[in-house]
């Protein structure tokens, strides 16, 4: 195994909680909106995202709700592709009321769960759960690894608010979370099933050539693993991704970066971090979702169902409008999972996602998708961001490609959430 080992001493100011904005001239400031519930009702037979519409019923009553979001103006007024990205800071907002709890990221649509206690929703959530628990899932193996990680982010959630929500009706959300672990375990497959569902990422690859050439066959790329402290001085040693923890260590998220001379001008310019990488670099990062297995063991899904991708501009470089910056997102709907074998649908670069994207995304208000990158990756995107630590970070490149997963399910069995669930 070619293992490359920098140690880099961080010295970033602030808690590890929240990001610190890496050189960035251009944080991007949104007013928050407050979060309100409409009034909403639950279609009887509501959008078959899984393929399997009793599972679906369960997914809609579980996380959908309205609320009213801030989105830029420019989205409701001629469009933000041609918008300078800088100017969206001090632009206004507006108000849109949207439904959460659809087809999109988990981490998009918001961790709340108090308005599952609602009597109405509460009987039809019983109903659907217990419909939900005839299926066998060895009918729809690949649905079934997306539905049980739904149902452990509500799982999760439940626990969270309990603890935290002193508003919290405990007694009803406790009933819910011991219903909503059994039908967790009800779709959990076996190792062979889980092995029986294919990659998705040459047809990405070959999808997407423009974005990826050579990725799916890792053709010049090279996987980066990182590891950090929590704060200078400290000797535990954290190994997963900032994503990874945002996402509860629910998905695991994998680094990839790609330069046209070859490796070894990567392994030289990584030494250097945290100087940028070299113009014209390549980094992808990719996130898929962890399955418990029936055997008690928690394994990342072989398919992604997330690639985000930017590449190095030359310092210097200051961005003019969003529609050019070579930000992209490809993003696997539920329903394009199941039903399509590459499976991620390319996202305008104006498309509307949370401030924060995958990282720290904020459910309250959206921004074209392109422009959210710079808060965290700044105007030229050349330096690999690592996990925004503030003690020490240490980057490591890798053909280790189970590293990433492993170190995920060592995190998730670890935790307190992970330890109540009875799994
Ligand atoms: C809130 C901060 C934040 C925002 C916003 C953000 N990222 Fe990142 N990104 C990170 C962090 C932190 C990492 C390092 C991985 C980790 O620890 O999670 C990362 C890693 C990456 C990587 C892998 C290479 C590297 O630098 O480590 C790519 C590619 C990437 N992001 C693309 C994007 C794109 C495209 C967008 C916009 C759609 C975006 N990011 C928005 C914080 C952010």
């Amino acid at each position: 195994m070619r293992v490359v080992l920098v140690v880099v001493l961080l010295a970033l100011g602030g808690c590890r909680c929240k990001p610190t904005p890496v050189e960035v001239p251009a944080v991007v400031k949104v007013p928050r909106v407050t979060t309100t519930w409409a009034p909403h009702e639950v279609a009887a037979v509501p959008d078959d995202v899984y393929g399997v519409p009793a599972w679906s019923k369960v997914f809609a009553l579980a996380f959908e709700r309205k609320i009213s979001i801030g989105v830029p103006s420019c989205h409701v007024d001629g469009g933000c592709l041609a918008v300078d990205p800088m100017q969206l800071r001090g632009a206004p907002m507006v108000s849109q009321e949207r439904i959460l709890g659809r087809d999109e990221p988990l981490a998009f649509i918001g961790e709340q769960v108090t308005f599952l206690e609602a009597p109405d929703r509460r009987a039809r959530l019983d109903q659907a759960i217990a419909e939900a628990m005839t299926i066998d899932p060895s009918t729809a193996p690949l649905a079934a690894v997306l539905f049980q990680n739904d149902l452990w982010e509500r799982v999760d959630a439940i626990t969270a608010a309990i603890r935290n929500e002193p508003g919290a009706d405990w007694a009803v959300l406790q009933d819910l979370r011991k219903k909503l672990v059994t039908l967790m375990k009800r779709v959990a497959l076996t190792k062979e099933q889980l092995a029986t569902i294919a990659s998705n990422e040459s047809a990405v690859t070959r999808r997407y050539a423009e974005l990826l050439a050579g990725f799916g066959e890792r053709d010049g790329w090279a996987e980066l693993v990182s590891q950090s402290t929590e704060h200078r001085g400290s000797t535990v040693w954290q190994r997963t991704t900032r994503h990874a923890e945002r996402h509860g260590y629910r998905s695991v998220f994998r680094v990839f970066i790609h330069h046209a001379q070859g490796r070894a001008v990567l392994s030289q310019a990584l030494t250097r971090w945290p100087e940028p990488l070299p113009a014209g670099t390549r980094f992808v990062i990719t996130g898929a979702p962890m399955a418990l297995l029936t055997d008690g063991s928690i394994e990342p899904a072989p398919f992604i169902t997330l690639l985000e991708t930017r590449q190095a501009r030359a310092e210097g470089f200051i961005p003019t409008q969003i529609g050019t910056l070579d930000h992209d997102v490809l993003e696997g709907s539920r329903v394009s999972l199941t039903r399509d074998s590459g499976g991620l649908e390319r996202l305008g670069r104006d498309a509307l996602i949370p401030v924060g994207a995958t990282c720290m995304p904020d459910f309250t208000s959206r921004l074209p998708s392109a422009s959210t990158c710079l808060m965290c990756h700044g105007p030229t995107g050349a330096r690999i961001t690592g996990p925004m630590a503030h003690g020490e970070t240490r980057f490591e490149l890798t053909d280790d490609q189970t590293a990433a997963a492993r170190a995920v399910a060592d995190a998730k069995r670890a935790s307190e959430s992970f330890q109540t669930l009875g799994w």
